[in-house]
């Protein structure tokens, strides 16, 4: 079977820094792969080689059956990249951007005013078209940014962290565009921190820490590996809390976790719950909430990487100085990377 997407082995290493150690992974034709993974765990690394603007140290990587380092040019022709940061030019208006775009992917101008036109239209940027994007919002940014690696049709997709830093309400749009372009045939590799993310969208999810693979599989079969179920606690007074915690800890044996007003904690044993309604019972605690549901993503990522999913909120005002810098600073290689993608 060729996989739309496929990596065997793959190694990456920037001097002293392994940030890909021997990956594998597959996306079938026509699904959504979600490479999950914390800050530096070499997502991006991915993208890049895959992209074919990083070259492997070793393995191998194809896009439809094509080697992304001696076909490069066969991969660049059908992929659309969305890089993790804004990779459209601030000083151009959107119509500009795709124009631009269009023109470097050798539409004629009228073909490229069309597919401009009507990708603003799909993302919503119509009205916005003929404004510089320096004025656009974050969300806007993103939806051109993901309108701009559409403009050549490309039915594999590379999307690096799309939604990251976008309110909710912008995130959940931008996963019905994906959706839709799912829908249509196209088969994607996205990176995110958000689980809910890859829960919603990913049909089959992989999980890099280091640079090495640490779990994979559906986002069913990866909540159930892990952890199971998730008994959860509420007392009925908020201030028996952390008394609840600490019996809950003691009945259970394992870590326990106080999320809002309750008390999680995994279940490996069918007898734990009546064992915790006892001796919560004996100590004269009454209990408000007590169910037994399935282990969130959030709870398998941390139970596998040892820390939770802390995604950057670009958003913040006081991270955005980072980001802008951080962007700044990779502006002129991404107008590069756009230009290479683009010939
Ligand atoms: N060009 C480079 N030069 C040196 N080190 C690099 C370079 N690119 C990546 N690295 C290092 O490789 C490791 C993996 O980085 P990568 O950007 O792939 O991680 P990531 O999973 O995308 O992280 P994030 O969630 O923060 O985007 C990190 O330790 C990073 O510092
Ligand atoms: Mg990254």
């Amino acid at each position: 079977m060729t996989y739309a997407i496929q990596a065997e082995g793959l190694a990456k290493r920037f001097k002293e820094t392994e940030a890909l150690a021997g990956v594998d992974l597959a996306a079938r034709t026509g699904s959504v792969l979600g490479l999950l993974g914390p800050n530096g765990a070499g997502k991006t690394t991915a993208v890049r080689i895959f992209a074919t603007l990083l070259t492997p140290d070793a393995g191998r990587a194809t896009v439809a059956g094509h080697d992304v380092v001696r076909e490069a040019g066969v991969v660049r022709s059908l992929i659309g990249l969305t890089g993790q940061y804004a990779a459209v030019d601030e000083n151009l208006t959107g119509t500009e951007n795709l124009l631009l775009i269009g023109r470097l992917l050798g539409l004629q101008r009228r073909g490229a005013r069309a597919r401009a036109a009507e990708l603003l239209d799909r993302f919503r940027l119509s009205d916005a078209a003929g404004r510089a994007v320096k004025t656009f919002s974050g969300g806007m940014r993103r939806r051109l940014d993901l309108a701009a690696s559409l403009v050549g049709r490309p039915s594999i997709l590379f999307l690096d962290e799309p939604t990251t830093g976008l309110d909710p309400q912008s995130r959940g749009e931008l996963w019905g565009m994906l959706r839709a372009l799912i829908a249509d045939g196209a088969t994607a590799l996205l990176t995110t921190q958000y689980l809910n993310e890859a829960d919603q969208l990913a049909d089959d999810i992989v999980v890099i820490d280091k640079g090495r693979v640490i779990a994979e599989g559906t986002p069913d079969a990866l909540k159930s590996e892990v952890g199971g179920q998730v008994l959860q606690v509420r007392p009925l007074a908020a201030d028996d809390l952390v008394r609840t915690h600490a019996l809950v800890a003691e009945t259970a044996g394992t870590r326990t976790q106080i999320e809002g007003e309750s008390v999680t904690v995994p279940v490996k044993d069918a007898e734990l719950m009546p064992a915790v309604v006892r001796r919560l019972d004996r100590e004269g605690i009454a209990v408000g909430e007590l169910t037994l549901r399935r282990s969130s993503l959030d709870e398998v990522f941390l139970a596998l990487t040892g820390h939770r999913a802390e995604p950057e909120e670009s958003d913040q005002p006081d991270e955005s100085a980072q980001a802008t810098d951080e962007a700044g600073g990779a502006v002129g290689e991404h107008a590069r990377e756009r230009a290479v993608s683009s010939t």
